[in-house]
């Protein structure tokens, strides 16, 4: 068993829940964080029991623009040594833009965006003075595909993330720390359902659909090796080369077509 701890944020449920599972089983100390602490805390134990390894959990809620300190804190004042961050946590909002409030516009930043760039901050200097570390960042397709994928800001969070991913290696490949952007395309997890787009979930063809086991393990395999970006499967591997490699317009042409009922009619 190594004596390093692997912290993922939205470990409750889906893709986090599985890289949890996947870094246990590589031998890893788990910090597991999310809003809903009795799930994690049975989480925490069913992971104990199966693979052996030091399970902490800590519920925060990312929205809240002092977690991410909070979290460092408590992983500080234990003396965990984060070797692995995992920024995972995340959701889609489903109401037209012109329709939520600033307040919700902020919140989704924070988790999807700010709160990430504050705990691969604070976690950073102690990976430089370990010698070295891993980052992943779970982004998404929608990366890559037209904007408006679920709704205006989902999409450009996410290749704000990888940017800042690409950065991340940039600045601190020579210290030995790595970034990953995990990208996966649709995947069977919590998320449509709190999202509240489980309906259109539900149509999309199987073919496209992937598990979250599959997911989590490519992406670590792909975060232990040092990439810098992961698309899983074959499939999805073929749609972002063709989002990559098309014009601009007939990108967008696709992005209505492919995510009809997100677009506003009225
Ligand atoms: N599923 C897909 O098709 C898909 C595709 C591409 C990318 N992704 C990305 O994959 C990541 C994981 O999503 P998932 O599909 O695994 O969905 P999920 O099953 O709904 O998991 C989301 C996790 O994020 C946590 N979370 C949500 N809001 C939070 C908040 N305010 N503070 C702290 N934690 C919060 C949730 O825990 P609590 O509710 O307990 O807080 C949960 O553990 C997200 O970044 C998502 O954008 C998903």
């Amino acid at each position: 068993m190594k004596n390093e701890y692997a912290l993922i944020t939205g470990a409750s449920s889906g893709i986090g829940l599985e890289i949890a599972k996947r870094l246990a089983s590589d031998g890893y100390n788990l910090i597991l964080t999310a809003r809903r602490s009795e799930l994690l805390n049975n989480l925490s134990k069913e992971i104990v029991d199966k693979f052996g390894v030091k399970v902490s959990s800590i519920s925060k809620d990312l929205s809240n623009e002092n977690a991410p300190k909070e979290i460092y804190d408590f992983c500080s004042s234990n003396n965990f040594n984060v070797s692995i961050l995992v920024n995972n946590a995340g959701y889609g909002i489903k109401t037209s833009f012109h329709e939520t409030s600033i307040e919700d516009e902020e919140k989704f930043i924070r988790v999807l965006g700010t709160s990430v760039i504050m705990l691969t901050k604070l976690f950073i200097p102690d990976m430089i003075a370990q010698g070295g570390g891993k980052v992943m960042i779970v982004s998404s397709v929608a990366s890559f595909a037209a904007p408006s994928a679920i709704q205006p800001l989902y999409g450009p969070i996410k290749t704000f993330m990888n940017r800042f991913s690409d950065s991340l290696n940039m600045n601190y490949k020579h210290k030995g720390i790595t970034s990953t952007s995990l990208c996966p395309g649709f995947t069977v997890t919590g998320f449509h359902t709190a999202s509240g787009v489980q309906d259109e979930m539900d149509r999309v063809p199987k073919f496209m659909v992937f598990s979250a086991e599959r997911i989590a393990n490519e992406g670590v395999d792909a975060m232990h090796a040092g990439k810098s970006y992961c698309v899983p499967t074959k499939t999805y591997k073929f749609l972002v080369f063709l989002l990559k490699n098309i014009p601009q317009s007939v990108f967008n042409l696709l992005g209505k077509s492919l995510a009809p009922g997100r677009y506003d009619k009225k």
